[in-house]
């Protein structure tokens, strides 16, 4: 792999797909996809009953709260308990009334001492994802020991609920949990936030359909110190995202809202009345897809399929440079820096490899500039008219007309080249693409008057046109 910035910061860039969303119940698509998670978490969570080292610190009305070493936190627990015990139910009732549907993320050892709230979940339809074994932070565990907690969690998962999940959520993910995900058979996976539309990520073993969660529109901000203080603040955070998107989506820019809810916080009845009034405000807006993680998945592979194209940030270094080692006249060192500097996958796009090629080519000392230009043959000179050009010249020439010149013509060029040359010490070169040869001989006879400075800077600009051009010829716009 050339690949040595492995983030893709181009995403759907400036057009996003249109989602298409379904609209059950309404004509023509769905203006905004509403997608619910329940997080099951209570019973999972860091505690010393539950083998772990120290009592739970994260999500609790406790903001800041330590980690006890070797103890037991019973505020802490019971807190949690109230997610189970209270929360779960107030919110089960909330969705079911109105029957709005629901994904879970369930921690498989807290579904496992939940089983009325499984139970619920699933006589409602409720989809159940998997959030992991326990609900603890896997950045420090190897692959390994994260491996074999995913798998513990599916097996438990499926001893608990009867079937596999279909999604996957760790949370406090590490950098190999979507690998790892990758090598099992998810519908999808959610442990990512970087965009508003599910999106195929590239892995090792195979292509991931990554659906984005959110921290944001997330009760979870109840619990940390930059949040939300009153549920006031929760509704108008959720009907301004809400209505953001569905403006986009009445603009055929459809998105999809994620909110992520936990039993223990949104279901304290001081911001549950929140929720509840969210919930009524969606429910008075037309063309609003409200749907689980699974369907928004099974949607999207249907509609949007995984499609390979051509990505030069994870060639082979040997064959990235057989491909784009020409984009530069005789300057293969140029596509040589630019493998060195790092591509990602915001250059895998005509537009995005040019970028860093006049990146390169900029960066180059003057002299290499230099070189670069006295490395192109001159247009319709001896060596075009001896066949000896690069196929990528040859062609260029061949789309002006100018290896069908008149005598006259010849002679013209013949004239100008010698000319051009004498006066500023490279050949005259002009992307050719759009013109033909009595453009280019216009152009030619305005820019042989240039000054130096203005030539060799136009000259420059004139190359890194034909890199995009070469580029825009192997990769397609
Ligand atoms: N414009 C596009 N290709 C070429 C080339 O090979 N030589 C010159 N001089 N100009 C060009």
């Amino acid at each position: 792999m050339t690949t040595s910035y492995p983030r893709d910061m181009l995403g759907y860039g400036r057009r996003a797909p249109d989602p298409r969303w379904p609209n059950p119940g309404g004509t023509g698509p769905a203006k905004i996809c509403v997608q619910f998670v329940v997080n099951y978490e209570e019973g999972g969570e860091n505690a010393i009953i539950h083998g772990d080292k120290a009592s739970e610190a994260f999500l609790s009305e406790i903001v800041g709260a330590a980690p006890w070493p070797g103890l037991r936190h019973m505020n802490m627990e019971s807190i949690y308990e109230y997610g189970a015990r209270a929360g779960f139910w107030r919110l089960w009732r909330m969705f079911t009334e109105r029957s709005l549907p629901v994904t879970v993320y369930g921690v498989a050892s807290a579904l496992e001492r939940s089983p009325e709230q499984v139970a619920a979940m699933q006589e409602t339809g409720w989809e159940i994802a998997s959030h992991g074994l326990k609900w603890i932070d896997y950045r420090d565990h190897t692959i390994e020991d994260e491996r074999a907690d995913m798998d513990e969690a599916l097996e438990l998962h499926e001893a608990v609920t009867g079937e596999k999940p279909l999604g996957w959520y760790t949370g406090r993910s590490s950098q190999h949990t979507l690998e790892l995900a990758a090598e099992r058979d998810f519908l999808y996976a959610s442990d990512a936030y970087a965009d508003d539309l599910p999106y195929w990520q590239e892995t090792r073993t195979k292509p991931l359909l990554i659906l984005p969660y959110t921290l944001d529109s997330n009760d979870m901000r109840f619990a940390t110190p930059q949040g939300f203080n009153t549920g006031e603040q929760f509704y108008t955070y959720l009907k301004d995202a809400f209505d953001c998107l569905y403006e986009e989506g009445e603009k055929g820019q459809a998105k999809m809202l994620n909110i992520g809810l936990h039993c223990r916080l949104v279901g304290r009845p001081g911001r549950a009345q929140a929720l509840a009034r969210f919930l009524d405000y969606i429910g008075s807006k037309p063309d609003v897809w409200v749907a689980t993680r699974a369907d928004i998945a099974r949607h999207w592979r249907e509609h949007f399929p995984y499609k390979p194209s051509i990505q030069p940030s994870r060639l082979e270094r040997d064959i990235f440079l057989r491909m784009f080692g020409g984009v530069f006249e005789h300057s293969p060192y140029l596509a040589e820096r630019v493998l060195d500097r790092g591509i990602g996958q915001a250059h895998d796009t005509a537009r995005g490899l040019s970028a860093a090629f006049a990146v390169a080519f900029r960066r180059a000392s003057e002299a290499e500039r230099l070189a670069v230009l006295r490395a192109h043959p001159d247009l319709a000179g001896r060596l075009a008219l001896a066949g000896g050009l690069t196929a990528e010249s040859s062609a260029e020439q061949a789309s002006a007309g100018l290896d069908q010149l008149t005598p006259d013509e010849l002679t013209r060029f013949t004239e100008l080249n010698a000319r051009y040359v004498g006066r500023f010490g490279f050949p005259f070169i002009i992307a050719v693409r759009g013109l033909d040869k009595h453009a280019i001989l216009r152009a030619f006879e305005a820019r042989v008057e240039n000054d130096p400075a203005t030539e060799l800077a136009t000259a420059c600009r004139e190359v890194e046109k034909i890199a995009r051009l070469r580029i825009t010829a192997i990769l397609g716009e």
